[in-house]
Formats: C-alpha cells, structure tokens, sequence
C-alpha cells in the first residue's frame, strides 16, 4: 500500500485505513452502536440536503476563517474529541496538534487523549479547547478542570451523552478493551498488519506504549476503563462546574431542544450538537435534523457546534446553512490519520477546507459568517412568482 498517494475523499481514506489497521482498531474507530445504522443516517441526512446556488456575484476572493467562542479559527470547521487516538497511528495526538496550530483550528483534545493535556496544547500553540467526561470521582474530574485552567485552556466542553456505556458489536465480537487483553485473535490480528505492528512497537519503544495519560498523570483516577458511566454528570454538575470553570464552556452531545433551551438558561456559553457519531444511541434522531430545531429553539445568538456524520466540505457548510455556528470532524480525521498518519490527516483538513471554500463561493458567499439558511433550497419554496417579482420591482 503507498501511504504517500495524496488522497481525494473521506471514503478514500476510510478504505486505505482499513487495509492498514489491524481489525479490532478500525472497528473501535468505524464502528457505531447496536446495529450501526444512525452513523450512516447522520451523513446520508446531509446528503439529502439541498443547497441553492446564486449567480453574478464576485466570489473569487473567499474567507474561510470564522469567529466562534470568542476565538478566531482558519476554517469554519476544527477536530472533534476524540479518545485514543494514537491507536489510529502512533503519536496521533501530537500530529493533530501540529495540524491545529498551522490552521489556527481548534482540536479538541479528549479526556482519554494518549498525551497530558498540558503537552497537546504547547504543542497546538494554543489551538486546543479540552473536552471534560464527567468519569470516575469528583475529585478526578475537579483535578482534570483545574489543570485545565492551568493549562490555559479557554474553552471546555463537557459531554453528556455517556451516562451508560452503549453496547457495541464490532468491540465485543474483537475482544477490544483498553488496556488491551491478549488472546489468538488480536495476537492474529497484529500479525496479519505487520506496518501498524511495527510502527506502534517502534513509537512505544521511545514513548511508551499509548495510554490514556490524564488518567495515569492523576493523583485521584483509577484504572481507565473505556467502557465505564460516565454518569456524574447532571444538571446539579452542570451548574457547579459552570461556577467553577471560569472560561467558555460548552455542553456536547445534545439532540432534544428542551435540554437546549434548560442548558442556555444556566449560563452556559455554547451547545454542541451531536449524536456522537451514532456511537451512544442508535435510535437518536440524526444530528443535523435536531440542529435546526435546536437552533429555533435558542434563538439566533447562541453559540452552536455540530457534529456526527461530517464527511466533507460540502456537509461543512451544510451544517452551518442549518444553523451551526462551528463544525467538529469526527471519523474524518481518524479516517485520515489511519490512512497515512501526518499526510493522510493533512490531505483531509486541505480537501475539506477547499471543497468548503469552493461550495461558499458557488452559494454566492464571500465569508462564512454570512452563511445562514437562506443558502438552503428549501428555504426557497415557499416564493412564488408573485413574491420573486414583487422584490424585484421594490
Ligand atoms: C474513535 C472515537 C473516539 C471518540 N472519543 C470521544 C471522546 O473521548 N469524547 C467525546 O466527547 N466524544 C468522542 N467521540 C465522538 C466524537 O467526538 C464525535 O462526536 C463523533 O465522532 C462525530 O461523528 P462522526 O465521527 O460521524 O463525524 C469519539 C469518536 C470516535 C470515532
């Protein structure tokens, strides 16, 4: 397989990730729960938007960049939260922080990221929003806020989509647990992709071997389990850390608007929407039906953030016609980071961000901020002839 071919869709790297990692890793990454099918919905959801292009504008000169959160980003879009990363290729987490500083694009960096907080957002220049799982005890979870305030961290996102683990096949049928159990299967599994096997062997011979490392740098977490509850958080949580946390911070993993609407009474400074990429449950409706909702239901300021089911530039703008604000890549990025580390991550930030420059200016937009709904087709139905001529006179 040559990792260096550039690559020219998300589908493209999926299929050279799943050649190159050993079975039980692409399933841990590609794999959704019960029988998978809300992780197709989400991107076959936006598919099925249409978008409606206006003419005789100049949009030979574009702005990709965006204001969100009170920061400004390079592109309308950064990397979702994801754990264990450096399983996809070893030191993971590092190349997306590099990739991250070069773009001025936040990477949110995981709970059960393979570095120290602290390290990935030196090395992300500051591009680095961290994502809190309310897990094991309040005085881990109390500890892992405070370092992230130290850090300087100015936004933290707290998910709550995890109160239970969901039940996912792929993983069972692997025997994938972290750490990781060793019996025939994943010993074949590890032979059988022998460029993973001896890359991460090489990589843990001057690093160590990938681990969770805010859980083993901590003087309160136990053991990390993957599929523990991550069940702490509630709305009395909610409301103590946003007395406690003095940055911006951010609620992941809300679908209904009536939780939308409770959590911006509460001060809370933004909303991400998601479904976790059909990983949680799989009957939940797909994220980007719920974002327009969401938006109705919180009014035009509040600060939203969408995910699960992005899959290239064009969903980027999609979800933001739709009502959000910022987007976060999810599977994308693991997509491309298994396909061909550095290069394969790199090949997917430039195709997603030039397929969304190019799709902002076909809608007739010059910069991001300008996009709303009125770039949605549907949005348009509703004129007629009558209505079209009318505006046309005045
Ligand atoms: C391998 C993997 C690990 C993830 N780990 C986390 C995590 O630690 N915290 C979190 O809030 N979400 C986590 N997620 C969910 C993502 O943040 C995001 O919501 C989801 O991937 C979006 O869907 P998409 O992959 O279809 O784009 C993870 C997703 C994947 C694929």
């Amino acid at each position: 397989m040559n990792l260096s071919r550039p690559l020219f869709s998300v589908e493209e790297a999926r299929k050279r990730a799943r050649k190159r990692l050993p079975r039980m890793i692409f399933d841990f990454i590609d794999g959704a729960s019960g029988d998978e099918t809300l992780r197709d919905f989400n991107t076959e959801a936006m598919d099925n938007i249409r978008l409606m292009p206006r003419i005789l504008l100049d949009v030979s000169e574009r702005d990709t960049s965006t204001s969100v959160l009170g920061t400004t980003a390079g592109l309308p879009f950064g990397m979702a939260p994801m754990g264990m990363c450096s399983l996809a290729w070893p030191g993971a987490d590092m190349i997306m922080a590099r990739e991250a500083a070069r773009r001025r694009i936040p990477l949110c960096v995981s709970t059960a990221s393979s570095s120290p907080l602290e390290t990935i957002i030196e090395r992300a220049e500051g591009h680095a929003w961290f994502q809190l799982y309310a897990d094991q005890s309040i005085e881990f979870v109390d500890e892992l806020v405070d370092k992230a305030m130290a850090a300087d961290y100015e936004v933290l996102i707290l998910t709550v989509d995890v109160p239970i683990p969901s039940v996912r096949a792929r993983d069972l049928r692997n025997g994938f647990k972290v750490p990781m159990t060793w019996g025939p299967r994943q010993i074949w599994d590890l032979a059988t992709h022998p460029g993973w096997s001896l890359a991460m062997m090489m990589h843990s011979l001057s690093h160590g071997i990938p681990r969770p490392m805010n859980y083993a740098a901590s003087n309160h977490a136990t053991r990390f389990v993957r599929n523990a509850s991550r069940g702490l958080a509630d709305w009395a949580f909610l409301d103590r850390l946003r007395d406690r946390w003095k940055g911006k911070l951010v609620v992941k993993g809300v679908l209904c608007p009536e939780d939308a609407v409770r959590i911006k009474s509460m001060g809370v400074d933004g909303i991400y929407v998601s479904n976790h990429g059909g990983r949680q449950l799989n009957a939940a409706p797909p994220a980007i039906d719920a974002l327009g909702k969401i938006r109705a239901a919180v009014g035009d300021t509040m600060p939203l953030i969408f995910d699960s089911g992005i899959r290239s530039g064009e969903h980027v703008i999609k979800a933001l016609a739709s009502g959000a604000d910022f987007v976060m890549l999810g599977r994308s990025v693991m997509y491309g980071l298994g396909a061909g580390g550095a290069t394969g991550l790199s090949d997917i930030l430039d195709l997603t961000g030039n397929e969304a420059s190019a799709i902002m200016g076909l809608l007739g937009h010059t910069d991001i901020e300008s996009i709303d709904r009125n770039s949605l087709a549907s949005s348009h139905e509703h004129l007629s002839l009558r209505t079209v001529n009318r505006s046309i006179a005045e």
